[in-house]
């Protein structure tokens, strides 16, 4: 039985820990959680009744467990990831961002037995993404477009607080690479850097970011030109109920991955 551990009991952490009890009990179980807010701990408690999982510092659960699924923040990430390739442990990352942020991760890897699993997200068209890269990608762009609410407390938008009072209808309020995107809006774009890691990487993965308080649900295309052709991929993503940053799409990403690393019949690039 694959002992897991949790960091980061939010949205996607508890979807995740419901999962594993209704689709992997057999193969998995949920050991271990990890939070900085107690009062997230507590409310996780009462959405995964079932599980005799113990809340324990980070170390502690990375040490334990056999399998780690950090559902927390880029910071979390960029300290986790790290220690848990160090113990030779696997780890399924959401906060993708935070991979841009380690120091020698390459090296990390090659002197590691542990992987790291990084599901699609909220976007479509990853699959092709890999395929592509057997030839040659010429150029990447994802074009993004966020409620205003789900932006507002952007350090982008921390730092151009006037700017906000002003949006009334769809705007383009970024442009740039993958990685100054993430800078940005950390919270927002991690499906930017989860396509630049997949293709051309993050200096040369344009990101455009359109909002507005119209704006309903998270929207994604990505335009991809390679020696294979052109593709253009679409998705109007409805926001996870509990955190509207989150798209709900982004969640059953995370369970899919889950089920793919689990199953003896893979489908998918
Ligand atoms: N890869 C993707 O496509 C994708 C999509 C959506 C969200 N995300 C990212 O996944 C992460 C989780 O998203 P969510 O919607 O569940 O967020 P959430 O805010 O609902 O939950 C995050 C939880 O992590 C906890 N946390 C924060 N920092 C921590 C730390 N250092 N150590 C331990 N716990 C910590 C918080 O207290 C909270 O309980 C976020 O970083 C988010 O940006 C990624």
């Amino acid at each position: 039985m694959i002992q897991l551990g949790i960091i980061g009991c939010g949205t996607i952490g508890s979807a995740l820990a419901k999962a594993v009890e209704k689709k992997f009990s057999r193969i998995a179980r949920l050991a271990y959680v990890s939070d900085i807010n107690p009062v997230q701990i507590e409310k996780f408690r009462k959405k995964i009744a079932a599980s005799k999982f113990r809340a324990v510092p980070v170390s502690h659960l990375i040490q334990k467990s056999d399998f780690i699924i950090e559902t927390a923040s880029l910071c979390a990430a960029e300290q986790v990831i790290p220690k848990v390739l160090k113990s030779g442990k696997d780890i399924l990352v959401l906060s993708v961002g935070g991979i841009l942020n380690i120091k020698h991760l390459q090296s990390l890897i090659r002197k590691s037995r542990g992987h790291i699993y990084i599901p699609s997200g909220g976007i479509a068209g990853i699959d092709a993404v890999l395929a592509s890269k057997t030839g040659t990608i010429n150029s990447v762009r994802i074009t993004t477009r966020k409620p205003l609410s789900s932006l507002q407390n952007s350090p982008y938008f921390l730092r151009n607080r006037s700017r906000l009072g002003a949006i009334r209808k769809p705007k383009l309020v970024f442009e740039g690479n993958a990685a100054e995107a993430i800078r940005n809006f950390p919270e927002n774009v991690n499906v930017a850097v989860t396509l630049s890691l997949a293709g051309i990487g993050p200096e040369r993965t344009r990101v455009r970011i359109f909002t507005s308080p119209t704006y309903r649900y998270n929207m994604h295309e990505i335009e991809i030109k390679s020696s294979f052709g052109q593709i253009v991929t679409h998705v109007t993503n409805i926001p996870a109920r509990e955190n509207p940053k989150t798209s709900a799409l982004a969640i059953g990403s995370a369970v899919a991955t889950l089920e793919k690393i689990f199953s003896r019949f893979k489908i998918g690039t």
